[in-house]
């Protein structure tokens, strides 16, 4: 009787066949086919008979234990959950070991051991980094390793019950089980499906560090995203440096959260207040408009840049930062069309202030101001902020959260709103503006 079967696994994406390929029939890649080796005598070995739930039965929902690491709780809605894993992706040197470290210690030491698992760093780096970070809590363990049948086995031979295993990174690790080299999809892939199964059936916390290709996905397997519970992502938001940490998938709650972080030499730091700092530098030259958009479920000022000037070369150029250039497009037709400017021959550049990516469609108005602002050098005449998507039709249509982005408006200290909807309120002038051709009128030659 065969004991075991042969097949093929794509080393880019996972693809799997019973018959060698040159090239890869899902995702092109070219000799990409890795030879894998099933034991047929393990199939059918643990055959588990599962209970049947019925919805009469009392279920409690999933009992969240808090970092303490109050900006990480408020992504996770409420902290880590019990016998979950996560995957915290981003960039290399982004901040991802930091933040582990940080969260390590905040988290309380009755809750059990945190194990940090490092496969790329020396003893030296890592526990350098620990008193960089002034961490030295007795509760925190570190295992250098990077084989995870050992891994695992080093918990029972040391006692130690862990609560949360740090996996830093999920690209260093090996397991017995299949003879490929750390970091192939088929290393990485049975490797997190040896912590995913023994953080089930321990009821251990698992956060897996992802590194990131320069493309964005998750080096190596996609399929890493379908196997934990959670996905925390971190990125570099533009020119400013800031580090953004958000939700993308969440088994336990919603994916809207995000945080904003400092880095320095003392690990990351929470963006207290983050309206004086994304609006510091504002002044009404001509170009600069500002809106308040919604970054997940925060609503956050922005400054809105553009500048419209005669093309150096044959045709005209459209370069975004930290807005969709999609977007973009749109509104120079609409306002090419409706109010007969001549952008569509322009070189046009508009950025939002510190390289923020935003894709609140609310913002419209205020691209559409910049640009007519930088168009006819002129400032707004007034301190004002502006909300309001554009239509293809010119009309300006009514946008989420009004009230709540009033009310960050008055804090910043705005004199005037612009807005789609009519909106009582003594302490702010509300201009309301249903077409984007009244949008001239906001202008110092306009008004006298
Ligand atoms: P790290 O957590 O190592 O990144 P990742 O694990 O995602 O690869 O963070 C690297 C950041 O920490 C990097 O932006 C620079 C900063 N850093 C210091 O400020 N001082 C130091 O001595 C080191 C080693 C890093
Ligand atoms: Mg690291």
């Amino acid at each position: 009787m065969k004991k075991s079967e042969k097949y093929y696994v794509c080393n880019n994406c996972g693809y799997e066949s019973d018959k060698w390929f040159a090239k890869c029939p899902m995702c092109n890649e070219l000799e990409s086919a890795v030879e894998y080796t099933a034991d047929l005598n393990l199939k059918g070995e643990h055959i588990e008979t599962p209970n049947i739930i019925f919805l009469d039965q009392k279920v409690d929902p999933p009992k969240k234990i808090p970092t303490n690491f109050k900006e990480v709780d408020q992504v996770l809605n409420g902290g880590l959950v019990k016998g979950a894993v996560y995957l915290l992706s981003g960039e290399p040197g982004i901040g991802k070991s930091t933040l582990l470290s940080q969260m390590a210690k905040f988290i309380e030491d009755t809750n059990g051991s945190i194990i940090y698992v490092s496969g790329e760093e020396s003893t030296e780096q890592v526990i350098q980094r620990f008193y960089r970070l002034g961490i030295n809590n007795k509760n925190i363990g570190l295992v250098f390793e990077s084989n995870v049948e050992s891994i695992i086995k080093s918990f029972e031979k040391n006692h130690v019950k862990p609560f949360v295993v740090f996996i830093d990174s999920i690209q260093t690790l090996k397991s017995e089980n299949v003879d490929s080299s750390p970091g192939s999809i088929i290393q990485v892939r049975e490797s997190a499906r040896k912590m995913v199964e023994f953080a089930k059936t321990r009821n251990v916390t698992i956060i897996l560090v992802g590194h990131v290709t320069k493309e964005g996905s998750i080096a190596g397997p996609k399929i890493l995203e379908h196997m934990v519970d959670c996905v925390l992502q971190m990125d570099i938001e533009g020119s400013s440096g800031l580090r953004l940490l958000k939700v993308t998938k969440n088994r336990f709650g919603p994916t809207d959260e995000v945080v904003l972080f400092e880095i320095s030499q003392k690990g990351l730091k929470p963006i207290e207040n983050i309206t004086s700092f994304l609006l510091s530098d504002y002044s009404n030259e001509p170009g600069n408009t500002l809106s308040i958009v919604k970054v997940g479920q925060k609503l956050l000022p922005i400054e809105i840049q553009a500048l419209v000037s005669n093309p150096v070369y044959g045709s005209p150029r459209r370069v975004t930062s930290g807005i969709p250039l999609d977007r973009l497009l749109m509104i120079i037709a609409v306002l090419s069309k409706k109010l007969k400017l001549p952008l569509e021959s322009k070189d046009i550049f508009v950025n939002t202030a510190g390289g923020l990516r935003i894709t609140d469609s609310s913002m419209d108005v205020a691209i559409a101001l910049s640009l007519i602002s930088s168009y006819l050098d002129l400032p707004l005449s007034f301190f004002l902020i502006a909300f309001g998507e554009i239509g293809l039709d010119g009309r300006i249509r009514g946008i989420s959260l009004l009230e709540k982005r009033i009310e960050l408006a008055k804090k910043i200290g705005a004199e005037n709103i612009i807005s789609p909807k009519k909106f009582s309120d003594k302490k702010i002038k509300i201009n309301v503006v249903e077409n984007i051709k009244d949008l001239i009128k906001l202008f110092k030659k306009g008004e006298n």
